[in-house]
């Protein structure tokens, strides 16, 4: 039968456990074996009780739960060409040879390097008689697909991320909870949101929560926002409006590039409005919590696409990521993905903001 490892890496999503019990038993019910990597990569370099074989129930009483039950972890390891021979030796003890891989941009070029790489890295293994040459003819190639989890939501290609619905949902909760408490006061709040280099998280959640200003890597603002922004604020008061809040994307910067701190517009609020202002970061309760509903059922089904792309592939397909295109589960090319995402911070820096916002726009 097929064999096909799945694994989690990087920093957890909710959705992520949907995703998982959608692959094992998608793959099962396909006829194919599925084995778990355990704590990312790691568990491939590591061998032994890192890749555990799973069973129809052993992805039971998980798709409302949140993290990633297999275990995640950023591996530095995997990042050496030694780390990844060590990893293609375990898969193929166990003769897996298909991959996926539910991470951020940085743990789908892994796997595409690590597919790219892997004709050369049996070379090895066999030069050095740690597998048999009949072991190398069996798995010439390593056949991939990804999964995109993560809250950041910034995948050029792809509507939504795993993880990314329910992070929103949390830091609108926390934007209403804010409201309440900033209106008694009449207070002002900052507010930071995670999302590295996407403002994603930050911009929807100032549309959804009514706030009053947003700060987005994607369009950092041109000189003199320190006095725009106050003006916004100065008109919300004197309509009436009890609490103002501004939401920061933890990516934000000005248009030199230096970043834009919370504390500087908490600075800036208290000493040109005189305004009482907190600072409010959300931190990790952002990827914390139950998946919503959206994260469990789109998960599910880009699990079970995951598997049939593995299940489609011929060796010289290119590699795959499954994204999310108008409600519909889209198989992507996994590099240009991953070349678009992370172009995006490289336009910001040489100022092509039109470009840069047209890129997230196709997300
Ligand atoms: O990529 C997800 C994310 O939560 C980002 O939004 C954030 O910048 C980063 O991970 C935090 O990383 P860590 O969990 O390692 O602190």
């Amino acid at each position: 039968a097929v064999r096909i490892g799945i694994l989690t890496s990087g920093g957890d999503a909710q959705g992520m456990n949907a995703a998982v019990r959608s692959v094992v038993r998608s793959a099962l019910s396909a006829g194919a074996e599925v084995f778990a990597i355990l704590e990312g990569y790691q568990g491939m370099i590591d061998g032994g009780d890192g890749i555990r074989e799973m069973s129809w129930d052993d992805v039971g009483s998980i798709l409302h739960r949140g993290g990633t039950v297999i275990g995640t972890y950023r591996s530095a390891e995997m990042r050496e060409r030694a780390g990844r021979l060590k990893a293609v030796h375990h898969l193929l003890e166990r003769g897996i040879d298909r991959l996926i891989v539910i991470g951020g941009d940085g743990s789908l070029t892994g796997l595409n390097l690590l597919r790219t790489e892997w004709p050369g890295l049996l070379d090895e293994l066999v030069g050095s008689g740690q597998i048999s040459q009949q072991t190398a003819e069996e798995h010439p190639n390593l056949m991939i697909a990804g999964l995109v989890g993560s809250i950041d939501n910034d995948l050029v290609g792809s509507d939504m991320t795993i993880g990314a619905d329910t992070a929103l949902h949390h830091i609108v909760s926390a934007i209403d909870d804010l409201s309440s408490t900033a209106a008694s006061h009449q207070r002002s709040f900052v507010v930071e949101v995670m999302g590295r280099h996407c403002g994603y998280l930050a911009l929807m959640a100032a549309v959804a929560g009514g706030a009053d200003y947003v700060l987005v890597p994607e369009m950092p603002p041109a000189p003199g926002w320190e006095e725009r922004m106050c003006a916004e604020l100065r008109r919300g008061r004197q309509a009436g409006r009890r609490d103002s809040i501004v939401v920061v994307a933890e990516g934000a910067t000005d248009r030199e590039g230096n970043p834009i701190r919370s504390d500087y517009v908490r600075e800036v609020l208290t000493d040109r409005l005189g305004e009482d202002t907190r600072v409010t970061i959300l931190g990790h309760v952002q990827r914390g919590g139950k998946p919503s509903a959206y994260d469990r059922w789109a998960s599910t089904l880009q699990g079970y696409h995951a598997v049939h792309e593995l299940l489609t592939a011929t060796p010289d397909s290119p590699g795959r990521v499954i994204g999310t295109c108008g409600n519909r589960v889209r198989r992507l090319d996994l590099m240009t993905a991953v070349h678009d995402t992370q172009q995006v911070p490289v336009l910001i820096k040489e100022g092509r903001y039109d470009e840069a916002m047209a890129m997230r726009g196709s997300s």
